[in-house]
Order: C-alpha cells, then sequence, then structure tokens
C-alpha cells in the first residue's frame, strides 16, 4: 500500500497572505484525512512563507494520521521537530533561499551532518527519511547515515514523463530495487500529479508514501478536495 501525504504548504501560503486564519491549515488537515490521505506533509522554511514554526504542534494535535516535517537540518528545526515528535522527518538540503527543493542530499558529502542528525532525531522516537536523487552511491550514503527511508525527488522524473515515460523512470526504478535491498523504505515526492503518479506507483517494487502539494491542491480548485483526494486515492490502488 502507498500513502498519500498531503503536503499543505500552499494552503499554509494562502493564509498567510492575508494575515488572518483564512484557510484555516488544521481543518484543511483534518479534512483531507477525513476525505483518506493517510498523512500530512508540511514544510517550514527559516522564512516560513508557508508552514510556520508554530503551526507545528496545534497541526499535530489537530489530526490522527501520520505527520511528516520536512526540512533543512539546522539547529532550530531540529529543535522544532524533536519538541513536535512528528511521525516521520524528512530532511531536505535546501537553501534557506531557495522557491522550493530541487535536488537532494550529497549523502557522501554530508556524510557527518546527516549521521549525526539522523541519529539525534532516531533517538527520539522519529522517523526520518532523506530526500535523495536516484543515485546507487547516494543512496548507499543514506543507508549508511541510518536513515529509514529515502524520499526520490521525483522533479526530473515528472519533466521527462510526458515526453518519454520509460526513460523517465528508468533511473528511479533500477535505484528503488537497490534501496529496498539496502533496508531503506520507499518514499516519493516533487511535481507528481494525476497525470504522472499511477505510472511511478506501478513501476517501482515498492514505494510506502508519496508527498504531494502543488498539484493536488491546484486540482483542488476545479474539482473540490474530497474528489481530488479520491482522484489521487484512486491512482495508488
Ligand atoms: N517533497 C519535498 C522534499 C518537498 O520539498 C516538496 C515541496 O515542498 C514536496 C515533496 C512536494 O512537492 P509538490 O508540491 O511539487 O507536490
Amino acid at each position: 500500500m502507498t500513502r498519500l501525504s498531503v503536503n499543505l504548504n500552499k494552503i499554509a501560503l494562502i493564509r498567510n497572505s492575508r494575515g488572518s486564519n483564512l484557510p484555516d491549515l488544521f481543518q484543511v488537515a483534518q479534512d483531507c484525512e477525513r476525505f483518506g490521505a493517510q498523512g500530512i506533509t508540511v514544510h517550514p522554511r527559516p522564512d516560513e512563507r508557508h508552514c510556520k514554526f508554530s503551526d507545528l504542534q496545534p497541526l499535530k494535535n489537530s489530526i490522527t494520521s501520520e505527520l511528516n516535517i520536512e526540512g533543512y537540518p539546522d539547529d532550530h528545526f531540529m529543535a522544532q521537530v524533536i519538541k513536535v515528535k512528528p511521525h516521520q522527518c524528512t530532511l531536505v538540503p535546501d537553501d534557506p533561499k531557495q522557491i522550493t527543493s530541487d535536488h537532494g542530499w550529497d549523502t557522501l558529502k554530508h556524510a557527518d551532518l546527516l549521521k549525526e542528525r539522523i541519529a539525534e532525531l532516531k533517538n527520539n522516537d522519529i522517523r526520518v527519511s532523506i530526500f535523495i536523487d536516484p543515485d546507487r552511491e547516494l543512496i548507499e550514503g543514506a543507508a549508511k547515515a541510518g536513515a529509514d527511508r529515502i524520499e526520490f525527488y521525483t522533479g526530473p522524473y515528472a519533466k521527462e514523463y510526458p515526453k518519454n515515460p520509460e526513460h523517465a523512470i528508468h533511473e528511479i526504478r533500477e535505484t528503488c530495487i537497490y534501496a529496498i535491498a539496502a533496508g531503506l523504505g520507499i518514499n516519493a515526492g516533487h511535481d507528481l500529479n494525476l497525470a504522472n503518479l499511477e505510472y511511478l506507483k506501478n513501476n517501482l517494487a515498492r514505494l510506502d508514501e508519496v508527498s504531494i502539494g502543488h498539484a493536488l491542491i491546484c486540482d483542488a480548485l476545479y474539482y473540490g478536495l474530497e474528489n481530488t483526494i479520491r482522484l489521487y486515492l484512486n491512482k495508488l490502488q
């Protein structure tokens, strides 16, 4: 089974644009669960332009499914995540000014940082996933650093998929088998949508979770949130 974790960054972004509580992030999170989502993801960035660090605890209190917090593991992020204790923390190598995540970790270059931060999170009973490009050596580095899972960065897959689906999936499919053999769970995310999700799911030997935000919230403008979540869940069956 592949779980759908809905990334609510864009809901927080709309809310922040007016300084009020509309849309209500916590209500939307509960509604996503009610409509069938098996998890909620947020990515508090240093500038808090989407989700704020102060959203994390009320968000965790509002939901009954899994909370996944993504972000760069600086000291502030680590302290906040350890305080809130989400089910999963996904470490992302983002620069503070980045518009969105556009690459995975160099798990060889940053082996010491990752090892230390992963151990800290795991000591607090938080499952750790590492955002990564589909590369054997980097996946081996993730396993050596102690990660529980990897999250494949699917931006390049999504870009290539309309032109050549087989070419788009090749590296992820092959390295997925390698990651499973290394004992890692498999997540995926970025630019996944109703057109490319089913092919990803059907071509991977294992896919524990996808986290989807931008396209899902855009689709919800047309289909409504409930229908949209059902459409995404259907693609994962
Ligand atoms: N995974 C990571 C690590 C991300 O940074 C993001 C975007 O916040 C996503 C998944 C979701 O990507 P998208 O919004 O394109 O669905």
